[in-house]
């Protein structure tokens, strides 16, 4: 008996083939700026004129649009959705298309709307695409490892035995099954060192640097020209030149 293959996962591999790398943004523990680092390194690699995609997969409470001061787009249609321009990023995020209306999501729903998205979204030809994560190991973590062929994971955490507990879970599951870990930022940092390097190094995985935790950032919110005066942007700019050019450990 030949198993019925899902027409959209053909269609994504379509859709990502001129893709170069795919870097999924995730770190398991909600509220520790994954999305902050997601935005951000995607807005200095545009900056510095990397062509660079941002998905934002928490399709319950998607908030890159908000970093980066994106609220009235609205995707195009030509042979599928093209991604709507913010600040020289090609940005997809379901917020685009359901404006502020909550957009709960239920069992299989949430698949569907990666699946979907992903089939239709032209990404084009870019240097990088980065998936902003949900918290948690949830459906779109699985359906990511799943169906987004080559990616890649940046794991973040912050210096908090909670959230580093968390984060080694995630690890933990990535190394099992053999998924390609680019390493760990650690976010929201007041002193050097600690639980998160300390986590790097349980799992052998590169530290890529660190993000201060910048008392600036919530009023740079939203504006791009404020967001690239941060010392948060500084970091990441520093972290996106040193890390996500090179090729990931497995
Ligand atoms: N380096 C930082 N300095 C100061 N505030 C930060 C920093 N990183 C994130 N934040 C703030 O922390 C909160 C959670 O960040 P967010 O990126 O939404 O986390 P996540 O995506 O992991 O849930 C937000 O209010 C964000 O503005
Ligand atoms: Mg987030």
């Amino acid at each position: 008996m030949t198993e019925s293959i899902d027409p959209r996962v053909v269609a994504i591999e379509d859709r990502l083939a001129n893709v170069e790398r795919v870097i999924a943004v995730t770190g398991s523990k909600g509220g520790i700026g994954k999305t902050v680092v997601a935005s951000l390194l995607a807005l200095t690699l545009a900056d510095r004129g990397r062509s660079v995609g941002l998905f934002d997969l928490d399709f319950t409470s998607p908030t890159d649009h908000v970093v980066l001061g994106s609220v009235g787009g609205f995707p195009t249609e030509t042979f599928g959705i093209d991604p709507v321009s913010v600040a020289g990023i090609d940005m997809m995020s379901i917020a685009f298309l359901s404006g502020r209306a909550a957009t709960p999501l239920r069992g299989g729903d949430a698949t569907n709307a990666l699946l979907e998205l992903l089939a239709v979204t032209n990404w084009g030809s870019q240097d990088l695409l980065l998936l902003d994560m949900p918290p948690g190991l949830g459906d779109t973590s699985l359906d990511v490892l799943r169906y987004v062929p080559r990616v890649e994971f940046l794991l973040v955490a912050t210096a908090s035995r909670l959230v580093v507990d968390s984060v080694r879970r995630a690890a933990a599951l990535l190394t099992e099954l053999d998924a390609p870990i680019l390493g760990v930022v650690e976010n929201l940092q007041r002193r050097a060192g600690g639980v998160v390097h300390d986590l790097a190094d349980e799992f052998g995985l590169d530290s890529l640097g660190a993000v201060p935790f910048d008392e600036s950032l919530e009023v740079a919110l939203g504006d791009v020209r404020a967001l690239r005066d941060t010392d948060a942007y500084a970091a990441v700019t520093q972290i996106g030149e040193e890390s996500v050019g090179r090729p990931p450990s497995t």
